[in-house]
This record gives structure tokens, sequence and C-alpha cells, in this order.
């Protein structure tokens, strides 16, 4: 597969960028001067001796003080400094996309039972707050479409996992929900399946995408071009495997971002290591770590 996108990737090298694809520009400039998108084409354009910081990504929001993939959680992170959430996002039975990480609502609501399986109806009823902490009682689960609202009008850019694999009609209607609010350019979709990743790209080339992996590829080079990946999302101990495979990704044209880092110790090694964006349950503190550290471009 190659849209023109792909092309443009390869054509980044170090000290210059240039753009084959419009499209690609558009979604750059719209992001500016939001980091993840930025961040990859400066970082992998080989700016290393003003190598700006990795983009800190909330996880599920701000999921170490608040409970996960909701409003609340939301705004925890915004106010901690992060200016990218990450949620995932599943259909409810009558097809409404849903802010939620499991399979089911057992852990993180008061209901039970396959998110697949309720009506959008029943997910409204749910508390998705008692289960962090009796002060959050009331959080809901919210719709995609209430998400990409609360952060068109609050701030913030979403790093949206579609989580398992989807329909193309599902991938549709998420489309369909980010381009309603005119949100195409403060999001970032990413997910594990990589046909749910090609509908996404068939269906709205100006989303860039990014492939979520716990494991490395044999190639995760090749695989970037052949989906017209902007990013690599890797898991840190898949990383740790083959530090240099983010060297590798960046002179391809791949922006590199690790999951889920919530230790100086590895922050330390990722920022060293040039990685794009740390996607981390403690975006506040990472947000601060980042202000204070050395920056590893000015101690060699
Ligand atoms: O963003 C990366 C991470 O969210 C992937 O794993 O299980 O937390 O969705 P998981
Ligand atoms: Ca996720």
């Amino acid at each position: 597969m190659n849209d023109g996108r792909s092309t443009a990737l390869r054509s980044r090298r170090p000290g210059r960028v240039t753009y084959g694809s419009a499209a690609l520009a558009t979604v750059l400039v719209l992001a500016a001067p939001s980091t993840l998108l930025a961040d990859p084409v400066a970082r992998a354009a080989g700016h290393a001796a003003a190598r700006a910081a990795p983009t800190v990504i909330a996880h599920r929001g701000a999921s170490s003080a608040a409970p996960e993939n909701t409003l609340v959680s939301d705004e925890v992170a915004r106010r901690g400094g992060a200016r990218w959430i990450e949620n995932d996002v599943q259909p409810s039975s009558d097809g409404v996309p849903y802010i939620l990480h499991d399979a089911t609502v057992d852990r993180t609501t008061d209901g039970t039972g396959p998110i697949r399986s309720l009506t959008a109806a029943r997910l409204d009823e749910l508390d998705a707050g008692s289960w962090f902490a009796p002060a959050y009682a009331g959080a809901r689960v919210p719709t995609l479409a209430a998400q990409l609202a609360d952060l068109r009008v609050r701030g913030g850019n979403l790093l949206l996992e579609i989580k398992g694999r989807h329909s193309h009609a599902e991938v549709a209607r998420i489309v369909q929900d980010v381009r309603a609010q005119s949100m195409s350019g403060r999001v970032f979709v990413q997910s594990f399946d990589i046909p749910t990743l090609r509908f996404t790209r068939e269906l709205a080339p100006e989303l860039p995408i990014g492939l979520l992996r716990s494991t490395l590829d044999a190639d995760p080079v090749g695989l970037a071009e052949d989906l017209s990946l902007t990013a690599y999302n890797v898991s840190d101990a898949a990383l740790a495997t083959r530090p240099g495979l983010v060297g590798d990704l960046h002179e391809a044209g791949v922006a590199v971002n690790v999951w889920t880092v919530d230790s100086p110790a590895r922050w330390k090694a990722l920022d060293a290591l040039g990685v794009d964006g740390i996607i981390t349950n403690r975006p506040a503190e990472l947000t601060g770590w980042l202000a204070g550290r050395t920056p590893a471009a000015a101690t060699g």
C-alpha cells in the first residue's frame, strides 16, 4: 500500500523536511504546535541539537489519580499539564462509540456484561467512578462524541485507540464522530489491529495512524511503510529488546511512542533514546520531571 504518504515519510531526512502528501502536510500544520504530530517531524528530521522533550500522553487520562477513560480523568490530566490524552473506543450494541478499555464493563463500572451487548441507554446509566474512589461517584462512561466535545471546548488532543477488531462500518462511525466536531486535526488513531488501521486509512486519510505493539514485528520499518504509519507505538519492554529501533524508524520518518511508562528511570532512558512520546498513567509527574530534567541533547 502506498498512497503517497509513505513516500513523504521516506523523504524526511536529517535537516530537511519535505512532504509529498498535501494531506499529511495539512494534518501537521493543523496540529502545530501540539507536539505529538509536530514532534515526530522535528525529532525525525534530526533536529537533535534542539530536540524537544517527548510528548506526555496521559494513558486513559490521569489514570493513577482518577477513574480511567472518564472526563474527570481527562480533566485531571489536562490540569496536570498533559496536552495529549489516550482513550480507548468500542461500540455499544446499537453502534454508538463509547470510551472504555475492557471488553466488559465489569471492572470499571457498577454494571456487568460485554460493552458490545449493552445499549447506549444502558451504558449511560452506569457509574464509572465509584469503583476507583467514592469521590468520583457519578462519573459516566463517556461517548466518543462527548469526549471529543469536552476536548474541543476545554483543550487537548486525543490519541484514540480503536480497541480490538472493528468492522468497516464501525470505523466509519468513529470517523463520522470526529469529523462532525471538526476534530480531525486533534485526533491521532492507534490500534493493535492492522485491518482496523487499514479501514481508518481508507476512510480518513487525514488522520495520522499508529500501530500498537507489545512485541516487535520482524520488520517494523517495512511494516510502517506498508501501512503508511505516522507512528509505531511500542511497549517499553519490547523496545528494550532493540533500542536502536528508534533511530531506524526515525530514519524512515516514523515517530515512536512508548507505553506504559511510569518510572523516572525509564523516562530518563527513553528521553535519552529520543522517543517522540511517552504514554503514562502519571502525566502530571512526567510533565514535572521533563520540566526539571537536563535535556538529553545538552548532555551529549
Ligand atoms: O496506548 C497504549 C496502551 O493503551 C495499549 O495498551 O491495554 O492499555 O490499551 P492498553
Ligand atoms: Ca489503550
